[in-house]
């Protein structure tokens, strides 16, 4: 009881604290329910990256991953960007250094391959900068179609998004062999019992999943196309869902007549990312009373950006229609 009574409290005092020092909180759709609910937008990466930039506040909380605050304040590099605990990182950022990427690239070129480097939003913004696109799991099918048809593409981090992408698109890819340590560890047998038990239910997967869990689901998409995808149901459905185990809760409130059921992991039954985990009530609050810790200009933030405002900002005009149509 007590433990909800100071959650309470602390929730109140980050409240006060948003019009004291004149802030907006962004939260992923992974963060902890009790962090949705505070928040003033709540979204997938695409969603927060193009709300970030109409907020008229001169400071962002940003509660998710490292990346998404990044991303945030290259957009914005006016804002005063907080996140509350700077080791919210990811695991796929990690898999893909910068230098790494970078000497790939130069390998390529010296076999003479003509190619484009399309990179997955969850990067660094040094490994953002060595890209010609960035993408999210929102936009991502659109840009590859923005990729003129003489290049190869380079796709990295993600192994298991980039075999989609390249399923649904028809491009040859080169991947990259990074990927999420929370889509990666679904149970094909768990998920395969779970839909022997609930024969009626519908099973929606992230792309990022390996394709052993794509191949048994109804709906492939990003978090935001998930929530939308179940929005069309209207009768009380079943949903078993493959991505981070918070996702629940945003599914639950918007669409509160279905049943959702977490895919289970191979180790455990709920897939909780460990990096979103790091931002906590008390972590919010303190943030914002100290300041810190704070998304700081890099030099590398120049070309990120120039990429990401071309990516994600920037889509192109739908086509005009022929004469006489
Ligand atoms: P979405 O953009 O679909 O929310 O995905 C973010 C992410 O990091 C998935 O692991």
């Amino acid at each position: 009881m007590s433990a909800t009574a100071t959650h309470h409290d602390i929730a109140e005092e980050i409240r006060d604290l948003k019009k004291k020092i004149d802030a907006v909180i962004l939260a992923h759709y992974y963060q902890e329910g009790e962090i949705q609910e505070l928040a003033d937008i709540t979204g997938d990466s695409l969603k927060l990256a193009r709300e970030a930039t109409k907020v008229k506040a001169s400071t962002i909380v940003f509660c998710g991953v490292h990346f998404m605050a990044e991303t945030a304040k290259i957009l914005n590099p006016e804002k005063r960007v907080l996140l509350p605990d700077l080791e919210a990182g990811c695991s796929l950022a990690d898999s893909c250094p910068a230098d790494k990427l970078g000497r790939y690239q130069e390998m390529l070129r010296i076999n003479g391959r003509k190619f484009q480097t399309v990179t997955y939003i969850n990067s660094t913004a040094a490994t953002k900068a060595l890209s010609d696109w960035i993408v999210t799991s929102g936009n991502a099918e659109e840009v590859i179609r923005r990729v003129p048809a003489e290049f190869e593409i380079l796709f990295a981090p993600d192994y298991h998004l980039g075999q989609y992408l390249s399923e649904v698109t028809g491009r040859k890819m080169i991947l990259w062999n990074g990927s999420c340590m929370v889509h990666e560890i679904f149970s094909v047998q768990d998920l395969l019992k779970l839909k022997k038990q609930k024969p009626h239910a519908h099973t929606i997967a992230h792309p990022e999943c390996p394709a052993n869990i794509r191949e048994h689901s109804d709906f492939i998409g990003g978090t935001e196309a998930m929530v939308k995808y179940v929005g069309k149901f209207a009768e009380p459905t079943d949903f078993l869902v493959a991505t981070e185990a918070n996702m629940m809760w945003q599914l639950q409130s918007k669409h509160p007549q279905h049943r959702y059921h977490p895919v289970p992991g191979v180790t455990c039954a709920c897939n909780k990312c460990p990096h979103m985990a790091r931002n906590t009530l008390e972590k919010i609050r303190d943030c914002m009373v100290n300041g810190h810790p704070e998304i700081t200009w890099q030099p590398e933030f120049d070309r990120a950006k120039e990429v990401l405002t071309r990516s994600l900002l920037n889509p192109p005009p739908v086509a005009a229609h022929p004469a006489g149509d």
